[in-house]
């Protein structure tokens, strides 16, 4: 059979609304052309994350019930740890409330003034919470992954010459980390190859560095590397994944990801004095370390969708869903990333949009023009996220200018894409009409989620 079904019944059902063009252009406006400040009720296909908006099983649903609320002790965390350990074999696991708190309390111990932690892409809360203890984040990651056209297997590796010349350049002794991001989700959603894994990890430990895992998209990157790698046509998912992470002295991980929970997170690590180091700060701002900020339910919940999320009927279709759409925008002419991420399709603004300049935020433009169309809420992955200003105040933009149309897992039919792909077309269509944005307010750290734009005036 050619057709890829969503391998699974829907059982439970939530409503969508449908706004009018009119109603549409209001809220927007009153949301100041910022997505993360629409109510969700406005929007009809919320395409603004992955993270933490997946459909969870019947298993997980039934795992919820039957989560022991007790505070020390509690049988939901040996389900959890036993879940964690078995893919990540790691003698020390954490539990946090999502996948920042883990970032928080590592480098809060790791980071601090004069020290550099190193990545292929760091996520927006990880290089703000290193550069919040004055740590400075350092991406170094493939030419391949800078190019949003080539088609590469492995566009999410990290440059294993600028990876050593930063070291030599720099001194290992002010490199405490570093941290490989799987999937890359801010350079595309492009795999990792266990190769460019195996590589960095000697690299890092000849000199001494840790070498950790951001490992929220574990189970989509060790798909990849089944796939697109060779010699691992044959072996599980599970089994790739275990490789993995046995080159790792430790990960962060938002279970909000791969591990289809609605909240949650865990820190895992091999070495025993970072871990009390680790769970003594825990307490502080988490909890005990049975539960970490999370509920029983919660920790059920991640255990049993640790085990859904390396069934290959599920990454197979996954991965195909998302390739469907990517497919879709490239035959109509639209400017894609290539080739599809794991877990977002991600729009080429600049190359949709030439005629915004990068200080008028071609990608916000482009977000604001999907919800205007469609109803269809997307983030912009580009200056509005990660620009900075020089001492002149003039923006110093991000690498690239990208909209990111991320997949809730289990969530939205077939049909519901045929939709997006013909909102996305339409708007390609008359690209020459949208204007660019300015902002009107910011806040001094991670100002996209709370800025002000409207659009731009000569
Ligand atoms: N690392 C990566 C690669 C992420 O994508 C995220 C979250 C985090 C860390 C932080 O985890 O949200 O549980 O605190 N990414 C979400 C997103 C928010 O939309 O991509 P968290």
């Amino acid at each position: 059979m050619a057709v890829i079904i969503e391998p699974f019944r829907i059982k439970s059902v939530e409503p969508l609304f449908v706004k009018t063009p009119e109603e549409r252009k209001q809220i927007l406006k009153e949301a100041h052309y910022n997505p993360f400040l629409i109510p969700a009720r406005d929007v009809l296909i919320d395409l603004l994350t992955d993270s933490g908006t997946s459909a969870m099983s019947a298993a997980q649903w039934a795992g919820v019930m039957s989560g022991d609320e007790s505070y020390a002790g509690s049988e939901s965390f040996f389900h959890f740890e036993a879940a964690v350990k078995e893919i990540v074999g790691m003698p020390f696991i954490i539990p946090t409330h999502q996948g920042r708190a883990a970032e928080k309390i590592l480098f809060s111990i790791i980071g601090g003034k004069g020290k550099y932690i190193l990545s292929n892409t760091l996520f927006d809360t990880t290089r703000a919470n290193i550069e919040y203890t004055g740590a400075e984040g350092v991406d170094l990651l493939c030419n391949e992954g800078m190019d949003p056209a080539l088609i590469a297997p492995f566009k999410g590796n990290m440059d294993i010459k600028k990876l050593e010349d930063f070291i030599a350049k720099t001194g290992a002794q002010n490199i405490p980390l570093c941290i490989v991001t799987v999937t890359n989700n801010s350079g595309g959603g492009q795999p990792v190859s266990m190769d460019n894994i195996k590589k960095v990890k000697d690299v890092c430990h000849r000199h001494g560095i840790l070498f950790y895992l951001d490992a929220c998209r574990f189970a989509e990157n060790c798909y990849f590397i089944q796939k697109r790698e060779p010699g691992y046509a044959n072996k599980s998912v599970l089994k790739i994944a275990q490789e993995m992470f046995s080159y790792a002295d430790g990960c962060t991980m938002s279970a909000k990801k791969d591990a289809f929970a609605n909240i949650g997170g865990f820190l895992a690590m091999h070495n025993p004095e970072l871990a009390q180091q680790c769970r003594n700060l825990l307490v502080i701002t988490e909890g005990f370390p049975t539960y970490g900020g999370l509920a029983g339910r919660d920790l059920e919940a991640i255990a049993i969708g640790l085990k859904e999320v390396v069934d290959e009927n599920y990454l197979q279709y996954r991965i195909r869903s998302i390739e469907y759409l990517a497919e879709k925008l490239t035959a109509a002419g639209v400017p894609v990333m290539q080739p599809a991420g794991g877990h977002a399709v991600y729009l080429d603004a600049k190359a949709m949009l030439p005629h915004i300049p990068v200080n008028q935020y071609p990608g916000q433009a482009l977000v604001a023009e999907l919800y205007l169309q469609g109803g269809v809420r997307g983030v912009e992955i580009g200056s509005l996220m990660f620009g900075k200003y020089d001492a002149n105040m003039n923006l110093i933009p991000a690498m690239m200018e990208l909209v990111r149309l991320a997949i809730p897992r289990r969530v939205y039919t077939q049909s519901h894409i045929d939709y997006v792909a013909e909102v996305i077309i339409e708007v390609y269509n008359k690209r020459d009409k949208i204007k660019g944005l300015e902002i009107t307010y910011e806040s001094l750290a991670l100002r996209h989620f709370t800025a002000h734009l409207k659009p731009f005036e000569e």
